[in-house]
């Protein structure tokens, strides 16, 4: 499926009413929004609006995952939970057992490990074989990375599991990250990528030109889109 691209006049908006049309399509489908976040910069403000103008929507029926996550603790500046419960968690009213954190504190092998276990349990009880989001949200690196998938690294070649550990020579430290298979398994994939210095990287990604981890992404059966701003 070819991807959707849109350039956005008010970046934050669009984001934010992508991400809320998707929640009540999934809701009315089937019950739940599954919705993947991405982390780095360029989400916070999307999420501070999501929070202030989606509070209605049924977050009792929403699941929050993480794309990636530095290896820290959740209070750590740098920790994408961190900023996304300043910036959205901690202003809806989304039950706690229902945001998924991955556990940046832990040895990362064995955080990639368990992260990946809970979110087959969660897949099993939809009868899937890996967690299937509903809108997963990616971010775009100027090195053309994508979660924690670093060029050169190992994770880019993992073919079997949903979540691991990946280190990231440039960053001298290891980061936890989805793989292309679950990526790629979810039902929408949205790429938020907002500097004028990202938007000539990613149209030459989407034009099929450039071989870096963001052109990887692929989704088996699900759409593709690329929300851009200078
Ligand atoms: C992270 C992200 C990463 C991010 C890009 C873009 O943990 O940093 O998941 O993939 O999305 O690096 O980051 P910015 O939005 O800060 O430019």
């Amino acid at each position: 499926m070819s991807a959707r691209v849109i350039h956005a006049k008010d970046f934050v908006a669009e984001a934010v009413e992508l991400i809320a049309d998707s929640a009540r399509i999934a809701i009315a489908t089937h019950g739940v929004f599954r919705l993947g976040l991405s982390g780095g910069s360029t989400p916070e403000p999307v999420y501070a609006e999501l929070a202030r103008s989606a509070s209605e929507l049924p977050w009792q029926k929403v699941q929050i995952t993480f794309g990636d996550e530095r290896c820290v603790p959740p209070d750590d500046i740098q920790s994408n939970y961190r900023m996304s419960r300043h910036a959205l968690l901690d202003r809806v009213k989304i039950p706690d057992g229902n945001v998924f954190r991955m556990r940046g504190e832990l040895p990362p092998a064995e955080a990639a490990a368990d992260y990946e276990k809970r979110l087959r349990t969660l897949a099993e009880r939809f009868k899937q074989r890996r967690y299937v989001h509903d809108l997963l949200l990616l971010g775009l690196g100027e090195d053309g990375h994508t979660a924690s998938l670093f060029p050169d690294t190992d994770a880019l070649n993992e073919t079997e599991r949903d979540v691991v550990e990946n280190y990231v020579p440039k960053l001298k430290t290891h980061r936890l990250t989805f793989t292309f298979p679950l990526i790629n398994a979810a039902r929408h994939v949205c790429f938020l990528v907002r500097g004028a210095q990202k938007q000539s990287l990613a149209a030459e990604i989407v034009a099929g030109r450039l071989q870096l981890p963001a052109a990887q992404v692929r989704p088996d059966d699900g759409e593709l889109t690329w929300l851009l701003s200078p």
